[in-house]
């Protein structure tokens, strides 16, 4: 599990744990990875996903530690609302190389150890599972959202990809697409901190959890072996469309 030591990704860890999975967690910030190992008992390595030597080091120690039959790429993040126009190359270059290259980084260094995984499996349909998540942000494009769409639509494109390069392999890739969710982090890292503003995408509507994340990725891990749910898009009920969010209370009309 990538970007595990916040929002969606630490919720997962904990919604696997529940579920009796040995969960893997990485990310960069150690004391956080180290405080959900200690409530979680999952296996904390630090990793910054964008480092292509750190992610080799972290397979082998995944390798090295009992392997893995799963992964999900969740690391992330977006930053600004600037137009194109007047947008930073150097935000485009750091969500480009987490959500995009990082994804592609952690996915080439584990592959070997899924197929390990299944070799190794007593179970004659045992097959390997790989989670990318994206967001809707990576199927519809906004005003601002620039960059962010940018490269959710590579990782959402490059999901296809793989699903076609490992036809013939008992190993499923699936994405997972949700729309607003309310993490404590997100927002205010896109919106460099201010606090106010991270507060107003959530205003008078009640968003996705991270937890109603988890459990969905949770449950596309839990399918038969033989199923694959290539997309699950999942958003607030008050949110129809990245451009229609309702505001106020859901009521039936007369
Ligand atoms: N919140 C939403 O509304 C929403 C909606 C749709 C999709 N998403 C996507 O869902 C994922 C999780 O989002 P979230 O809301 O849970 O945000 P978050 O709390 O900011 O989580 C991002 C995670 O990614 C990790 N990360 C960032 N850069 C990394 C790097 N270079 N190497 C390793 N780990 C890195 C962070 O940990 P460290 O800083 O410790 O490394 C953190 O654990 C992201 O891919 C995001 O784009 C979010």
């Amino acid at each position: 599990m990538t970007g595990a030591s916040s929002g969606i990704g630490a919720a997962t860890v904990r919604r696997f744990t529940e579920a009796g999975w040995h969960t893997v967690a990485v990310a960069r910030r150690e004391e956080r990875l180290t405080a959900l190992a200690a409530e979680t008992g999952a296996h904390p390595i630090v990793c910054d996903v964008t480092d292509e030597a750190q992610v080799a080091a972290m397979a082998r120690e995944v390798a090295e530690t009992g392997g893995a039959s799963g992964l999900v790429n969740n690391a992330g993040g977006a930053l600004g609302t600037d137009s194109v126009e007047h947008a930073s190359n150097e935000d485009w270059r750091q969500m480009f190389e987490v959500n995009v290259i990082g994804l592609r980084n952690v996915t080439a260094a584990l592959l070997p150890v899924l197929r390990q995984a299944v070799r190794g499996s007593n179970t004659a349909d045992a097959c390997a599972s790989i989670l990318n998540l994206t967001s809707t942000a990576g199927l519809d494009v906004y005003a601002g959202g620039g960059g962010y769409n940018a490269a959710k639509f590579a990782a959402h494109a490059v999901t296809g990809v793989l699903r076609l390069e490992l036809a013939g392999e008992p190993i499923r890739v699936m994405e997972v697409a949700p729309g607003l969710v309310h993490t404590e982090e997100f927002t205010l890292n896109r919106l460099r901190g201010d606090a106010e503003a991270a507060k107003r995408p959530y205003a008078d509507i009640v968003p996705l959890t991270a937890a109603d994340v988890a459990a969905v990725m949770v449950a596309a891990f839990e399918q038969p072996p033989h199923v694959n749910q290539d997309l699950i898009v999942l958003r607030p009920i008050a949110q129809s469309s990245v451009f229609h969010t309702h505001r106020g209370p859901l009521t039936p009309r007369e």
